[in-house]
């Protein structure tokens, strides 16, 4: 996985169809997508729950691209390992999910993965400064962790302030909730590079009837790319 700064759109999967994610994922490829976000969550970090390790390994087959996986999720440690053996490229972490995020952005990195943190609304971009030569990625949450198809809040200024931090590193800033084409440039214009979005991908479409997914990523791309 190289690194660059060109726009990356990322579907989430929590908007695909559960019973099928096999096939959703090679569709949401074919349409155009350049990684799959897997959002895990556990029902007590975040008040809703997704799946674990055995599902996201089970998923690693279909996905040709980089797999992203975000944990909601609390305690992260003791899962790690179980990522790694489960194909996660990126494994991210909440800042605000246990009292050592140093020791947890290690062991993911020491695990062979590239290591993400994720800051919530709440939580201001200083929160990241000690921490951006432990990470390959920042995740500015832009919705309240839990649910797809939320309103997007405005993070603009967290976004600016943690890509001037970052410099020359080698550090994504991605952008996850309520991303469509619409508020994509105003996120990309702050200088995210890697845009989740969910529902603004999976709507009109199905894994039968995949086109509807490629004009949503041309189109959240397209305005994404117009606000560089
Ligand atoms: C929210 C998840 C997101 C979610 C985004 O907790 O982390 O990845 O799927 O969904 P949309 O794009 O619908 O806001
Ligand atoms: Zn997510």
């Amino acid at each position: 996985m190289h690194f660059d700064r060109s726009i990356k759109i990322a579907p989430s999967i929590l908007s695909a169809d559960f019973a099928d994610f096999g096939r959703e994922i090679r569709a949401v490829e074919a349409q155009g997508a350049d990684w799959v976000h897997v959002d895990v969550m556990d029902g007590h970090f975040v008040p809703n729950l997704t799946f674990g390790p055995m599902a996201v390994k089970a998923f690693r087959r279909h996905v040709g691209t980089v797999m992203d996986v975000h944990l909601m999720i609390t305690p992260v440690d003791p899962t790690i390992d179980a990522y790694a053996e489960a194909g996660a490229d990126i494994l991210t972490a909440h800042v605000e999910a246990g009292p050592h995020i140093h020791r947890t952005l290690q062991a993911i990195r020491g695990a062979g993965m590239k290591a993400g943190v994720a800051l919530n609304p709440g939580t201001p971009a200083t929160a990241a400064e000690p921490l951006l030569d432990l990470v390959d990625l920042v995740c500015v949450m832009t919705v309240n962790p839990g649910f797809g198809g939320q309103k997007f809040l405005d993070m603009t200024a967290k976004v600016r302030a943690l890509r001037a931090m970052i410099g020359d590193r080698p550090v994504h800033v991605e952008i996850d909730g309520g991303v469509d084409p619409v508020t994509a440039p105003l996120v990309v214009a702050a200088g995210a590079d890697v845009l989740v979005a969910g529902s603004a991908v999976f709507r009109g479409g199905s894994a039968d009837d995949p086109a509807a997914y490629g004009e949503n990523i041309r189109a959240i791309r397209a305005a994404a790319d117009a606000a560089l």
